[in-house]
C-alpha cells in the first residue's frame, strides 16, 4: 500500500478537464506535471499555461518534476500557479542545497530527482534540505518506457540513508510503473508511484490507479 502521484504527460490532453476530474474522484496522492524543456531532456512537453489549467480543476496536491536547465529562474511562478511539491533534477542544479532552501523558503515542499546513471550517494549531502527525493527509473523525457530494474536496489540504498540519517523525506519512483511492479517497489521502500501510461492506456484509468495504491 502507498501514494500514487498521477502523470497527465500521456492523457489526451484535448480532455484535460476530464483527466482532472477522473483523478479528483479516485485515491490518488497528486497529480504529477512532468515540464520538459527540450534541452535537459529531447522532449518538450507543456508549460505555464497548461499548469495553470490543471490548477483550475484538480482538487489534488499539484506535484511538479523539473526536467529543465537553470530551473530556480521560474520557482516562484510555479509556486503562484499553485505547485505544492516541486522537484529539480540533482544533474541540473550545481547548487542544490541553495535551489532546495529557495523552494522551501517560497512555502512548497521540496523534492530532488536522480536520473538513472546517477547514484543515490550523490545525494548524502543534499537529502537534509528535501522533502521528497525522487528516483528515475526511465531516462527521462517520454513516458511509455520500460521500467529499468536496478532502480530498486537505488530505492532500497536511499531508505537506508533516510534511516540512517534520521530523516523523514518520501521516496517517489518515476517511470514504467504498472500492477506487476507496483508492490515489489513498495516493498523495496517507496512511498509514492508514479503513474502515467499504465493509466491513460487503461480501458478504466480510474480502476488503473486504485490498483496501484
Ligand atoms: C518521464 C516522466 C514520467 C513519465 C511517467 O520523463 O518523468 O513522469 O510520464 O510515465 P510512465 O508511467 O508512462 O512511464
Ligand atoms: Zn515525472
Amino acid at each position: 500500500m502507498g501514494k500514487v502521484s498521477v502523470s497527465l504527460l500521456s492523457s489526451d490532453f484535448a480532455h484535460l478537464a476530464d483527466s482532472c476530474k477522473m483523478i479528483n474522484q479516485t485515491n490518488a496522492w497528486s497529480i504529477h506535471l512532468d515540464i520538459m524543456d527540450g534541452v535537459f531532456v529531447p522532449n518538450i512537453s507543456y508549460g505555464f499555461p497548461f499548469i495553470e489549467a490543471v490548477s483550475r480543476y484538480s482538487k489534488k496536491p499539484l506535484d511538479a518534476h523539473l526536467m529543465t536547465v537553470a530551473p530556480s529562474r521560474y520557482y516562484q511562478r510555479y509556486r503562484d500557479l499553485g505547485i505544492n511539491w516541486l522537484t529539480v533534477h540533482w544533474e541540473t542544479c550545481p547548487h542544490l542545497n541553495r535551489d532546495l532552501q529557495e523552494i522551501r523558503r517560497l512555502g512548497m515542499k521540496s523534492g530532488i530527482a536522480v536520473n538513472p546513471a546517477t547514484p543515490v550517494s550523490h545525494l548524502e549531502q543534499a537529502v537534509h534540505y528535501a522533502d521528497l527525493v525522487l528516483i528515475m527509473s526511465v531516462n527521462p523525457g517520454f513516458g511509455g518506457q520500460v521500467f529499468i530494474p536496478e532502480s530498486l536496489e537505488k530505492i532500497s540504498e536511499l531508505k537506508e540513508m533516510r534511516t540512517r540519517k534520521d530523516l523523514d523525506f518520501l521516496i517517489q519512483v518515476d517511470g514504467g510503473i504498472n500492477d506487476t511492479n507496483a508492490s515489489e517497489l513498495y516493498k523495496h521502500g517507496a512511498d509514492i508511484l508514479v503513474a502515467g501510461n499504465c493509466v491513460f492506456q487503461a480501458e478504466d484509468p480510474a480502476a488503473a490507479i486504485e490498483a496501484i495504491i
